[in-house]
């Protein structure tokens, strides 16, 4: 029994897809292919898609979350992939914004996913990465924990806790010649740490 099937679970993970979306949504432009790595239950495309019906949304996750139903799945305007393989299963420059909404803590390599974000997004598209980034030790204990607890609510999903620092990110960001052209931050939920919003171009 996962605790991720109460029906409380489901109703705080829809109030978080609600935040992110209402959040996210006005970074989107309009008709735009969306790539959501490590979409998870797509609650939140499902949310992005009542502000903008005009979006395609392919999911994309190393396994089938509990709460992706076939209704989801049948909706206009989302797709979804699995794939295991460590290069994501698209070509350069597929998508107009890809967004990984607390999904790169989750990966292998964090640094590594960055770069294939970027690899397939247009010349003209953005990356949108929605991440906790800590800023000290003990702000890394607590999203650790909490990383944890939720998590591990669910069935199979990867949680190596491979959180980086804030300092981590905007460095990387530079290596790997991605523009900040959005700053900003969001907490999906009372009692969460807020997640650092960036929109970066290549
Ligand atoms: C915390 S969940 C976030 C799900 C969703 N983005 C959300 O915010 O509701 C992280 C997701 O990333 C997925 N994931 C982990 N490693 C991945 C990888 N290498 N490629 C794609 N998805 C991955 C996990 O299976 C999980 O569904």
């Amino acid at each position: 029994m996962f605790l991720a099937n109460l029906p409380i679970y489901k109703k705080l993970t829809k109030q978080r897809s609600i935040t992110f979306a209402n959040y996210l949504s006005k970074l989107i432009p309009a008709n735009s292919h969306v790539l959501d790595f490590g979409c998870g239950n797509m609650f939140t495309a499902m949310e992005l898609l009542k502000h903008d019906p005009s979006l395609h949304i392919t999911g994309l996750d190393v396994i089938r979350d509990q709460n992706l139903t076939d209704e989801i799945l049948a909706m206009k305007g989302i797709e979804f992939k699995i794939a295991n393989s460590k290069e994501l299963p698209f070509p350069d420059d597929t998508f107009d914004i890809v967004i990984a909404l607390a999904t790169m803590h989750h990966t292998p390599s964090p640094e590594y996913y960055l770069s294939e974000l970027k690899r397939v997004i247009k010349p003209t598209g953005a990356v949108i990465l929605v991440e906790e980034m800590y800023l000290n030790q003990a702000d890394r204990i607590y999203i650790s924990a909490q990383d944890w607890i939720l998590n591990n609510m669910k069935k199979g999903v990867p949680v190596p806790l491979n959180f980086r620092s804030h300092k981590h990110y905007l460095a990387e960001f530079k290596k790997q010649g991605l523009n900040v052209v959005f700053e900003g931050s969001v907490r999906p939920i009372p009692t969460m740490m807020h997640h650092y919003v960036y929109k970066l171009t290549k």
